[in-house]
């Protein structure tokens, strides 16, 4: 198993996908069950600042969420969301939401089920967030916390952006990011932090396939690749 941890605009769910594929592993994007719940809490009408409210809408959402990495899917209560929880309401949304307690509680173990069913069947997952290295996964064999500039990750997330159709700027990205950034790393709750024995891997400087490479390279020094 291989925990992916860092901020967004880091390429990392690219690279994990990558990764996966080219192991043969599952792929887990913790990220999108976090917008899910978001998407719950915004379709029932609650304000996401309102813990007590989200955390019954967490206990009665029910998400599915792929684990293949060509193709991997979310779906709330039977409905494809895949496309609207990537929308700025849901990345507005998510940050509040995803600093209340009992929905990290309950999407930690579903996180924590989906894990050891793949180590079981497929023998191998690649599992991307911001607490999978020092929460949901202490035990992972390996460990990277991926990071970038904060001006590197705004210009990928503005070209992100625009290639999908949504209007955007450097600037709104940059503070975007930050404001992200600031929000994820200083919640009460499990904030986002490299684990004591994760590998930092900074590609301010190096492209999707080179980052690919250096992990697979941590992989195979690890002697960690799945044979069937
Ligand atoms: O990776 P992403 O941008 O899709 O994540 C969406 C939000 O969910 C982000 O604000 C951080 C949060 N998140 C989290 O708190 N813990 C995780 N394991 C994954 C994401």
């Amino acid at each position: 198993m291989v925990a992916l941890d860092g901020p967004a605009g880091t390429g990392k769910s690219t690279v994990a996908k990558r990764l996966a594929s080219a192991l043969d592993a599952r792929y887990l994007d913790t990220g999108s069950m976090y917008r899910a719940v978001a998407l719950a809490v915004l379709r029932a009408g609650v304000d996401p600042a309102d813990q007590v409210k989200v955390a019954e809408v967490a206990d009665t959402a029910v998400l599915l969420v792929g684990t293949s990495p060509e193709k991997p899917g979310i779906t709330l209560d039977g409905d494809d969301v895949s496309a609207e929880i990537r929308g700025p309401e849901v990345s507005l949304a998510v940050s509040p939401v995803s600093a209340t307690r009992h929905v990290r509680e309950v999407l930690v173990a579903q996180q924590r089920a989906i894990i050891a069913d793949a180590l079981d069947h497929v023998g191998g997952i690649v599992v991307e967030g911001r607490d999978i290295g020092t929460v949901v996964s202490p035990e992972a064999p390996l460990k990277v916390f991926l990071t970038a500039s904060a001006d590197a990750r705004a210009a990928r997330r503005t070209k992100q952006d625009s290639a999908a159709g949504r209007q955007s700027t450097v600037d709104a990205a940059l503070a975007d990011v930050q404001r992200r950034d600031r929000y994820d790393s200083t919640r009460a709750v499990s904030p986002m932090k490299a684990a004591d024995d994760a590998v930092e891997v900074d590609n301010t400087d190096l492209d999707l396939a080179g980052t690919v490479t250096a992990l697979l390279e941590l992989v195979e020094r690890r002697g960690l690749r799945v044979t069937g």
